[in-house]
C-alpha cells in the first residue's frame, strides 16, 4: 500500500518508547499519525477506541500499546492479560469492521529460549514468563479471529528516544557508579526504535500480512550492549559481566532469544543495519554523548 497522505492511528503513540517512533516515521513518510495515550482511549475499552476511529477516520490502525513491565507482570497477571492477551483481538475486530490493516507487536519473550540459532517465525511460542505467555496469547487471538488484514511483529530489546529504556538506564547509572554489574549469558538482538518503525512501514508497503520478526541485525548479551553503549558515550565505568542466576530477577528470562529476520529480508529486499551502528547513533546523535577519539 501507499504510505503518503495516509492517517494512522497509533495507539500507545503519544508516550510509548516505539509509538512515538511510529510516529516520526509515519509524518516523516509523508503519512498523518495520529498519537493516542491511554486518556485518549483505553484498548480495554473497545467503545473508547471506536469512538477515536469514528472521529479520526484512520487507514491504518497500529498497537504499540500492551503492558511491557515485565517482572511486575508476574504480580499483576490479570492487568497484563487484559492488555496483552484479550485487546489485540478486539482491536482487530475494529479494524476489520473498517477493513483496514492492523498491525500488532510481540516479543522475542513468546518463546522460552532453549535454541542456540535465532528464532524464525515458524518456531513453537513456549514462554515461561507472565509477560511472554501473555504476548503470546496475543499472538494466538490474532490469529484465530483470522482477519486476513493483520501483521504481527515480533521485535526485541527495544532501545531509542522518547522513554526511559535500557541502555538509558546504563548510561544514568554510569554517573551515579564507578562499577556496573550486567548479566552476559541472556543474549538477544537489541533493536532501535526508529529502525523498528520504518521497517513497519516496509512491511506495510509490501502489504505484508502474518507474523514477521524484525530487530537490528546481529546480537549481543545485555552485558554487551551495555558495554558498547558506555564505550560510544565515553564513560569510563567498568562494566563487569555477572550470570543470571547471580543477578535473580521476578521473570524468568529467555537466555537465547535472537530473532531470525531473514523472512523480513526477503519480502521487503532490504537487511536491517547491525545493532552497533543504531547504538551509535541513539548515543551520539540522538543522546549527544561521545567516546574519546
Ligand atoms: N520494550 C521492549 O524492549 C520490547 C521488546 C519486545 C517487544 N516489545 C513490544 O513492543 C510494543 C511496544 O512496547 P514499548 O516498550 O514501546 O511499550 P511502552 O513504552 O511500555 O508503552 C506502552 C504504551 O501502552 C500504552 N497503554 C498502556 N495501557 C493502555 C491502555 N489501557 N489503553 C491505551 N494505551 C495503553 C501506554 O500509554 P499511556 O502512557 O497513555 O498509559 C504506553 O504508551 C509492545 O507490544 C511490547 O510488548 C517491547
Amino acid at each position: 500500500m501507499n504510505i503518503k497522505g495516509q492517517t494512522v492511528a497509533v495507539l500507545g503513540g503519544k508516550t510509548g518508547l516505539l509509538g512515538q517512533s511510529l510516529c516520526s516515521a509515519f509524518a516523516e513518510a509523508g503519512a498523518h499519525p495520529i498519537a493516542l495515550s491511554s486518556k485518549d482511549c483505553d484498548i480495554l475499552d473497545p467503545q473508547s477506541v471506536e469512538e477515536i476511529l469514528n472521529k479520526e477516520d484512520p487507514d491504518i490502525l497500529i498497537n504499540a500499546a500492551a503492558y511491557t513491565q515485565v517482572d511486575l507482570a508476574e504480580d499483576e497477571q490479570e492487568k497484563a492479560f487484559a492488555l496483552n492477551a484479550t485487546a489485540p483481538p478486539l482491536l482487530a475486530t475494529l479494524a476489520a469492521r473498517r477493513s483496514i490493516p492492523f498491525v500488532h507487536y510481540s516479543t522475542d519473550f513468546v518463546f522460552k529460549g532453549d535454541k542456540t540459532s535465532p528464532y524464525t517465525e515458524y518456531d513453537e511460542t513456549s514462554a515461561f514468563s507472565v509477560y511472554g505467555i501473555s504476548k503470546a496469547d496475543g499472538e494466538r487471538g490474532l490469529l484465530k479471529l483470522g482477519y486476513e488484514r493483520t501483521l504481527i511483529i515480533r521485535i526485541s530489546w527495544l532501545f531509542g528516544p522518547g522513554r526511559i529504556n535500557f541502555v538509558e538506564k546504563i548510561l544514568n547509572l554510569c554517573d551515579t557508579h564507578n562499577t556496573l554489574t550486567v548479566v552476559e549469558d541472556q543474549f538477544g538482538s537489541p533493536s532501535y526504535t526508529p529502525d523498528i518503525a520504518t521497517g513497519t512501514i516496509k512491511l506495510l508497503k509490501k502489504d505484508a500480512t502474518g507474523i514477521f520478526h524484525l530487530a537490528n541485525s546481529g546480537q549481543t548479551s545485555w552485558h554487551g550492549l551495555a558495554s558498547m553503549a558506555a564505550t560510544l558515550a565515553g564513560k569510563k565505568n567498568s562494566v563487569t559481566p555477572v550470570s543470571s542466576s547471580e543477578y535473580p530477577t521476578k521473570a524468568v528470562r529467555p537466555r537465547y532469544s535472537v530473532l531470525d529476520i531473514s523472512k523480513y529480508t526477503r519480502t521487503t529486499g532490504m537487511t536491517p543495519r547491525r545493532w552497533e551502528d543504531a547504538l551509535k547513533e541513539y548515543v551520539q546523535n540522538e543522546l549527544g554523548m561521545h567516546s574519546e577519539e
